[in-house]
């Protein structure tokens, strides 16, 4: 099977009171699936060893564009450290991880000549999972594109990178397939038009409206939609690639305001659930961007349209918006007027410790919302017939203490899982056809422009030791009973 992943932000609403019920993992469907993920850049480090070569997250680090200078080049190094995380992933109990390859291990120039040493890494870290029982769920593309494929040709903004990419999920289907049952294609594809394109904190740094970041290059009024056109057709092509040869098996309650939540759905996740449902971009898309929205052809709807057999969420918080109709008026546009909203985002707001703001701080930005998760399994549900999902990431962070370099006292994350697994089997229980659950992350990693500031892993990492040494969190305690079949009590 192949997916998209995408990340769902949601409209705030009045939580409702959880009702006290008793829940065990037995409550769940037979064959659902409860993991833990990670992505590739953020924790395997070995960044320039064994004939790997930059992707556009490297360049981005070395100068110096995240919180402290910080990098990936070693993260949590799991590149060395992976027969030891495996073991604690079973210890953990899980059922699945979640991991992704890089393209510029695999492919280091990112097409053409596949690196061995990527090839041997990913076997070996696979058949490791494969030996203890734990399902390997693989996404092909998390962010990190190759450096050498966005200078010679500007990355995903060239339709170049369609073919690119499904050669290179091709050597992923091929080497890894006859092991690998769950394959992602892209992760968050909202975010990179965005963040990338359009309010430019994020690689490769394009916009012509920053917002808190300074960028000389780009065109926000038509990148982020050409961004996001790319890869929904790289997406579609390497689903029918898989298809064909591999697949061997089968804020407030206003008016105004719950019409400006409708928008922003469309805007995140119809962007790209539409086309896979319906063949097209949601309407007001359309009608709202105009010809600065990609057509399909028919060839190309033809193959967009159900190129899916799960979809993957990510989800963390419910923003608030507003509707500002008046950003309409506006005759140069970009994706956020486009969507005439307006929301706060404090995770952008700099300052002189905190460059590039602080992130994800669960009783900051991103308060704990179970109902909206729920919310936007049920908008799946009616809008768009009911698809096999998979929850990919749903997670807590907090801000490392330095004089408790373990952090074991998580109670807090225990808890906002304990809600969102019982919001999951809520919303089973509506009908909705949910098959997995991720918690978001294993291991702390290095969370991009926030650097090593903000910590996500039911397992700590000391940083400070050239051993990275791993940290048993009350929270990986926690889900571990819980796996075991313990009550969802924190
Ligand atoms: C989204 C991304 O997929 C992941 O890479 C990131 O670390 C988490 N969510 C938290 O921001």
């Amino acid at each position: 099977a192949a997916a998209a992943v995408l990340v769902v932000l949601l409209l705030g609403a009045v939580a409702p009171a959880a009702a006290a019920e008793v829940v065990t993992r037995a409550d769940f469907p037979a064959g659902f699936v409860f993991g833990v993920g990670s992505s590739a850049y953020q924790v395997e480090g070995a960044v320039a060893e064994d004939g790997r070569k930059p992707s556009i997250w490297d360049t981005f680090t070395h100068d110096g564009y995240s919180n402290d200078n910080a990098t990936g080049d070693v993260a949590a190094d799991q590149y060395h450290k992976y027969k030891d995380d495996v073991k604690l992933l079973h210890e953990m109990g899980v059922d699945a991880y979640r991991m992704s390859i890089a393209w510029p291990r695999l492919i280091p120039d990112g097409r053409g000549v596949i690196n061995p040493k990527g090839l041997e890494y990913y076997n070996n870290l696979i058949d490791e999972l494969l030996s203890y029982g734990i399902q390997p769920h693989v996404t092909i593309y998390h962010f990190d594109f190759p450096q050498a494929l966005q200078d010679e040709y500007n990355g995903l903004l060239s339709p170049r990178f369609i073919e690119d990419f499904t050669m290179y999920a091709d050597v992923c289907f091929k080497n890894f397939g006859d092991r690998v049952k769950y394959w992602s294609t892209v992760n968050e594809p909202n975010i990179e038009p965005i963040g990338g394109y359009d309010i430019g904190f994020l690689p490769p740094r394009r916009c012509s409206f920053p917002f808190g970041s300074s960028c000389d290059e780009g065109n926000s009024t038509t990148e982020p939609y050409i961004v996001a056109h790319h890869l929904l057709l790289a997406h579609a092509s390497a689903v029918s690639l898989y298809r064909e040869k591999y697949q061997y098996e089968p804020a407030t309650e206003t008016l105004d305001d719950i019409e400006a939540s409708a928008r922003m759905n469309d805007f995140h996740l119809g962007w790209f659930m539409h086309p896979m449902v319906y063949g097209d971009y949601p309407p007001v898309m359309r009608k709202n961007v105009g010809s600065r929205l990609p057509s399909f052809t028919d060839e190309e709807r033809k193959r967009v349209k159900g190129s899916f057999d799960f979809v993957g969420f990510n989800h963390y918080a419910a923003i608030n918006v507003k509707s500002d109709l008046s950003r309409l008026d506006k005759k140069l546009r970009d994706y956020m007027y486009d969507a005439a909203v307006t929301y706060d985002m404090p995770f952008l707001k700099s300052n002189d410790q905190f460059p590039f703001g602080l992130f994800g701080l669960t009783n900051d930005f991103m308060k704990s919302a179970p109902w909206a998760l729920k919310k936007l399994l049920k908008h799946l549900r009616v809008k768009y017939k009911n698809p096999a999902v998979m929850i990919h990431e749903n997670g807590a962070a907090e801000r490392p203490d330095p004089s408790n370099a373990s952090m074991y006292n998580d109670e807090f994350r225990s808890q906002f899982l304990q809600d969102y697994i019982e919001a999951t089997l809520h919303s089973i229980r509506n009908g909705s056809n949910v098959q997995g659950y991720f918690v978001w992350s294993f291991l702390d990693v290095f969370e991009y422009v926030f650097g090593y500031r903000v910590r996500f892993g039911v397992y700590g990492v000391d940083f400070n030791s050239r051993a990275r040494t791993r940290y048993q969190r009350h929270s990986a305690k926690w889900y571990s009973s819980f796996l075991q079949g313990q009550e969802l009590r924190p």
